[in-house]
């Protein structure tokens, strides 16, 4: 399909545009007998993967805004995936219709089918920093996927992205590099914490997005982990994780981590 009626008359239509014959096509499930809410569980999946890909369109935006000085412009870029992210975590709300009774029903027939395997999630992690080249592994049988993973685990994410463009501003950052790197660095607490007070008011703004966008993702995956507790409890994840254990680990991950403790926490009291 090109977008085009298929009718002999070449007008777009809304169909066509949208590519509604694929897309409305793909919710196909799988558990025999059939089960009425497996349908809610697919759409639901579905929906999540087509906000993630958005996701990776903008934050690429905002690193390549960030890259060229246009930090105000980044802003509504970064406002912009922050909304994503909260519509995400809106949609558990929906989920939480479904019981765990009916859930259980077509549940084996997921077989090992599971999130952990979501390639995009990956990439989002990839592009906000939190960067571990070995989970792209299990994705060698699909090459042109293995490709885009590892783009993303080479490109700089936009917590460097931030860092260096705050160090251009003059903003002195004392490190310029902190993909892939867990432990909290305090000379960089202290410098996000001078540039939020003595910067520019876009430089704040952007502290601002930047924080909330870590504070949206992580109620992504809390909300993610409740969830999961209350349909699976303690059995063992389709993926083959522990479950609610493995997923509560998770929680554990901060985005910016410098950037969101330089805003959270007071300065220490100077010592008499
Ligand atoms: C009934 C609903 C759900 C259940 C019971 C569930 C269960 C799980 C479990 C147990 C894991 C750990 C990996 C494993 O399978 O062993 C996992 C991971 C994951 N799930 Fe779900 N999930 C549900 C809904 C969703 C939805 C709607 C999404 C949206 C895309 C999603 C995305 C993910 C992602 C991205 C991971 C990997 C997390 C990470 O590695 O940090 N899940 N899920």
């Amino acid at each position: 399909m090109n977008g085009l009626s298929g009718t002999g008359d070449e007008r777009l239509t809304y169909s066509g545009y949208l590519h509604l014959d694929s897309v409305l096509a793909a919710q196909q499930p799988v558990a025999e007998p059939g089960c009425h809410d497996e349908m809610l569980f697919i759409v639901q999946h579905q929906v999540a993967e087509l906000l993630m890909k958005l996701l990776i369109h903008e934050l690429r935006e905002a690193c390549r805004l960030l890259d060229t000085n246009e930090g105000p412009s980044c802003v509504a870029v970064l406002d912009r995936i922050d909304r994503v992210l909260a519509h995400m975590v809106d949609q558990w709300s929906l989920l939480e219709t479904l019981s765990p009774a009916s859930f259980a029903e077509f549940r084996p027939a997921l077989q090992n089918a599971s999130g952990i395997q979501s390639a995009q999630y990956r990439i989002i992690e990839f592009l906000l920093g939190y960067k571990r080249p070995h989970v792209i592994r299990c994705f060698s049988p699909q090459p042109e996927m293995m490709a885009l993973l590892r783009e993303a685990s080479e490109a700089p994410s936009i917590y460097d992205q931030f860092i260096r463009y705050l160090h251009r501003q003059g903003h002195g950052m004392p490190v310029t590099g902190r993909d892939g790197v867990l432990e909290e660095d305090d000379a960089l607490v202290r410098a996000f914490r001078d540039a939020y007070a003595y910067g520019a008011s876009d430089v704040r703004d952007l502290c601002d997005r930047m924080a909330s966008v870590a504070g949206t993702f992580h109620l992504w995956r809390a909300r993610h982990v409740q969830t999961v507790s209350r349909f699976i409890g303690r059995a063992a994840g389709t993926g083959g994780s522990s479950g609610v254990s493995f997923l509560n680990r998770t929680l554990q991950v901060r985005f910016f981590p410098e950037l969101t403790s330089a805003l959270n926490r007071e300065p220490a009291e100077p010592a008499v």
